[in-house]
C-alpha cells in the first residue's frame, strides 16, 4: 500500500469529523490485508467522556464488517480543515491498545502525517513497547 494513498484516505475521512467542542479534527485510514481501506473520524459528544477517536472508529467499523487483520493506519489531525495540518497527530494510548488487538505489533505500520508528502512512520511495537495483548492471556 502506497503511503500517500493511505494518507489521502485519512484526509478524506477527516472531512466527516464531528468535533464541535475541541475543534480538533482527526481522520484515520486503516489498511487491511484484504486490500481494503476503512476510514474513520473522531466523533465527539456533548457528554465529553463519550468522544470517540478516529482510529477507534476505523477499527470498529472494519472489525464490525468482518475484517480482523491489518497492515497499516494513517492518521491526520489538527485544528481547522484542509489537507495539511500543523502537527503530526499521534494516536492516544487507548487507540494504540485497540490496534494491538488486531495486528502483529512488529509489522503494523502507524503513519502520522501533516500532508501526503510529509509523514513519519513507526511500527506499533515502537509506539507501544512490551504490550499486553491476546497472547498474554492464553
Ligand atoms: N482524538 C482522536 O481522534 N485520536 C487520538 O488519538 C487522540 C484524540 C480526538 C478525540 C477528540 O475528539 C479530539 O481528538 C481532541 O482530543
Amino acid at each position: 500500500m502506497d503511503n500517500a494513498k493511505l494518507i489521502r484516505a485519512a484526509f478524506e475521512a477527516r472531512r466527516s469529523a464531528y468535533a464541535p467542542y475541541s475543534k480538533y479534527r482527526v481522520g484515520a485510514a486503516l489498511y487491511g490485508r484484504d486490500g481494503k481501506i476503512t476510514g474513520g473520524c473522531n466523533i465527539e459528544n456533548s457528554s465529553y467522556g463519550l468522544c470517540n477517536c478516529a482510529e477507534r472508529t476505523a477499527f470498529f467499523k472494519a472489525v464490525s464488517e468482518g475484517r480482523q487483520d491489518f497492515e497499516a493506519i494513517a492518521i491526520v489531525g489538527g485544528i481547522g480543515d484542509g489537507d495539511e495540518t500543523r502537527d503530526y497527530a499521534f494516536p492516544c494510548g487507548a487507540c494504540r491498545q485497540v490496534m494491538r488487538e488486531f495486528c502483529v505489533p512488529e509489522l503494523f505500520r502507524v503513519i502520522v502525517a501533516r500532508s501526503e508528502e510529509d509523514y513519519r512512520e513507526f511500527t506499533l511495537s515502537q509506539l507501544l513497547p512490551d504490550s499486553f495483548g491476546p497472547d498474554s492471556i492464553i
